[in-house]
């Protein structure tokens, strides 16, 4: 039988498995560097308020710095039955340093030291999720800049609708990026707010120093409720819906890239070292990178949940349940850091065929709504215009002819307004120029938001 921390008032051994069931240290012990860096803060400030002697605090800050180092280097075992991180960390400095390491638990409990260490976590995860972005918004600049003039089609419904840029619909996944990256930085400063001191749930006898452990650890502020201090994970659910957003976000854009790969739309090739084969059929080159991302988008959105169930039903304060926040927090932070990474080097590798691309924005009636635009500015009420240009589509859906196959002629048995000009007046290039609009597609407009993007990014 091995004495646990907490066995005094024990007459028995905890039977094995539940040793087994309780113990968090298989995956808690992620949080090895948050749990000293939280430890050695708390030491020091114990020493300097004098609540514990000051040579037992460097004692312990020392033991702690050499333990952190032999985790960092993988030299530690841990032990399942000293259950969970902050166990194992205190019952190996107390093997280490001895009488010391008995004093750093002082005014503390690990519910209030658990949640520090999810803050900290949380608070690291979220400065390498808005990296990620960042440089994911880099690469989409970048493409965007060069196809300013790249002629392809919107889409609605997935049906052909006005004609756009390339360079447009890439800015429309930055706007999607940069409100993520912001949603990473709010998470940030939520997670940004120290709980020691608020005990096992009711605070402490201890006349412990917050502001000074906070400043230690470069957190803004304190918890302002020790009951809250210890039960709150709403910074770990911004995280998750911060991490499920950015999922969703990547995961259009992959169905996107799933499309337009196929031979049907081919407007982009996948470079062959982001791409798989088939055990099967010889001839095949699947975008399974960009699937894969689009299937990961299901199980962060599984992370989000299960802890806002978990969550849900737990009476104040700290709850055994919430040890089941971890698994949820840390495979998000996996699944999003890995899909961020792959997703980017997969589109920068794109290949874009761009003659299909205008090909594409020719065909299809793109744009319809510009022939009837240009009746408008002749006179026509837009209604009407609808109606004409409505009835010229159905003709040349018949003919299977585009808009700018007909001939002057023909276009005037549908309404006489439309002179020779209308032909340049309906290229895609004139249906992008004229949407010169902030927001719009024109290519000054773009080159607007861009370098609105890349201030953004700036800031
Ligand atoms: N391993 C626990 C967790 O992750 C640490 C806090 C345990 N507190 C307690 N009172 N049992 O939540």
């Amino acid at each position: 039988m091995s004495a646990k921390l907490w066995g005094g008032r024990f007459e028995k051994a905890t039977a094995g498995i539940v040793d087994a069931f309780n113990a968090s240290i298989a995956f808690d012990q992620r949080l090895f560097r948050q749990d000293i860096r939280g430890s050695i803060a708390h030491a020091t400030m114990l020493g300097e308020q004098g609540i514990i002697p000051q040579a037992d605090a460097d004692r312990i800050v020392e033991g702690l710095r050499g333990i952190l180092a032999d985790a960092e280097a993988g030299r530690i075992q841990w032990r399942q039955d000293a259950e969970d991180i902050h166990m194992n960390v205190e019952a190996l400095l107390t093997d280490r340093i001895g009488e010391a390491g008995k004093r750093l638990h002082t005014g503390r409990s690990r519910n209030d030291q658990v949640a520090l260490d999810m803050r900290l976590y949380t608070m690291d995860a979220c400065l390498e999720m808005k990296a990620g972005v960042e440089a994911l918004c880099e690469a989409l600049l970048q493409t965007a800049e060069a196809h300013l003039q790249t002629m392809m089609s919107g889409y609605t419904h997935l049906q052909k609708a006005q004609p756009i840029t390339l360079a447009h619909h890439l800015m429309a996944y930055v706007q999607m990026f940069l409100r993520d990256r912001e949603r990473f930085a709010q998470a940030h400063a939520r997670a940004a707010v120290m709980p020691l001191g608020s005990g096992a749930l009711a605070g402490t006898t201890y006349p412990l120093n917050r502001g000074r452990v906070a400043e230690l650890l470069g957190f803004p502020a304190v918890t302002q409720n020790s009951l809250d201090g210890v039960s709150d994970r709403d910074f770990a659910l911004d995280f998750l819906y911060a991490a499920s957003v950015t999922m969703m976000h990547l995961s259009r854009f992959c169905e996107e890239l799933c499309l337009w790969s196929s031979q049907e739309f081919s407007y982009v090739v996948m470079d062959d070292a982001y791409s798989t084969g088939s055990s099967i059929m010889p001839q095949k080159k699947n975008p399974d990178v960009a699937e894969l991302v689009r299937g990961k988008t299901g199980r962060v959105y599984g992370d989000l949940q299960a802890l806002l169930v978990t969550l849900k039903g737990l009476p104040l304060a700290y709850n055994k349940d919430m040890q089941e926040d971890k698994e949820a927090l840390f495979d998000a932070h996996d699944t999003l850091s890995i899909c961020l990474k792959v997703f980017t080097a997969m589109f920068e590798t794109l290949t874009f065929r761009t003659e299909r691309m205008e090909r594409g924005a020719a065909e299809g009636f793109a744009n319809a709504t510009d022939a009837a635009d240009y009746l408008v500015r002749h006179g026509l009420a837009f209604r009407d215009a609808h109606e004409v240009v409505g009835r010229l589509v159905a003709y040349c859906v018949k003919e299977n002819k585009a808009l700018l196959d007909l001939p002057l002629e023909t276009l005037q048995t549908f309404s006489p307004a439309f002179e020779a000009d209308v032909f340049e007046a309906i290229s895609p290039q004139a249906c992008v120029a004229l949407r010169n609009l902030p927001g719009g597609p024109a290519p000054e407009a773009v080159k607007a938001a861009i370098a609105a993007a890349r201030e953004a990014l700036a800031s």
